[in-house]
């Protein structure tokens, strides 16, 4: 039976576009259907009109909604043409905007306590997890990894919903931990227990932090990311293999079962 498609395409205009860490920008865009319906995890994608050679719309996790203004907010990375012209649109430009699409995380509300494990632009949809965390209030440390301190973004949103540590993982050690995402999981795993990781970031600390949750037998859900043409589908290029066969990241996923994902 074909997978219900939640999708539909909206208007959106943009709010703010800015560059707020080395590499990343934040953007925020109205489109207050979008907002009320994004669940945390879920992702959405973006049309890019000024860059000829973005055929395709570009899929993006979101970090917040607020549906007061009816905005979306986004951190993302500018890794190619497409994103550098989406890091180029400007207060009060149009666009369209199609989600939500996906699925996000599972959080039961009976979790006490959560760890949430980011590389880089993987913070993304875990700020949308800790924000739905803190209004379940289920208590939450999280680590961010990223090769220098100038390449992190994330601690002030994540303190000011709740998280009680915030490890920042960086090779060169600028920060307060020296190391990998992963070995900060390791670290915090002597002193601190949970029963619930959530996780995004390159493949390689992906499988880090799932062989150690597996080895502390810990549940996790990470958030996979793929390369996507259609996002709704259509076209396999997303495929994940998984124990029980291929799915798609964009309709099966992002979020899977850690224990279910062949790494
Ligand atoms: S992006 Fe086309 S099937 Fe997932």
């Amino acid at each position: 039976m074909p997978k219900e498609l939640k999708a539909h395409i909206h208007a959106a205009r943009i709010c703010e576009n800015e560059q707020v860490a080395r590499g990343l920008w934040c953007l925020v865009f109205e489109a207050p259907e979008l907002a009320r319906d994004l669940e945390a995890g879920q992702f959405f994608t973006i049309a890019v009109a000024s860059e000829p050679r973005q055929v395709v719309r570009i899929p993006l996790s979101f970090s917040a909604v607020d549906m007061a203004s009816g905005t979306v907010e986004t951190i993302y990375a500018v890794i190619g043409p497409g994103t550098e012209a989406l890091s180029r649109m400007e207060r009060g430009e149009t666009t369209s905007v199609t989600g939500p699409c996906g699925n996000g995380w599972k959080v039961s509300s009976q979790i006490k306590r959560c760890l949430l494990v980011a590389g880089g632009i993987g913070i993304t949809p875990l700020l949308s997890a800790a924000t739905f965390l803190s209004r379940e209030n289920i208590a939450f440390d999280a680590i961010i990894g990223a090769r220098t301190a100038d390449m992190l973004w994330g601690e002030e949103a994540l303190s000011a919903l709740g998280c009680e540590t915030v490890l920042l993982a960086t090779d060169d050690g600028t920060t307060n931990f020296q190391g990998t995402a992963a070995d900060g999981f390791c670290e915090l795993l002597k002193t601190e227990t949970y029963d619930c990781i959530l996780t995004c970031g390159p493949p390689a600390m992906l499988q880090a932090v799932a062989e150690i949750a597996a080895g502390a037998n810990i549940a996790c859900q990470a958030s996979l990311e793929r390369n996507m043409t259609c996002g709704f589908g259509a076209c396999s290029t997303c495929a994940v293999q998984t124990k029980t066969g291929n799915k798609s990241a964009c309709m099966d996923g992002p979020v899977f079962n850690a224990k279910e994902v062949v790494w």
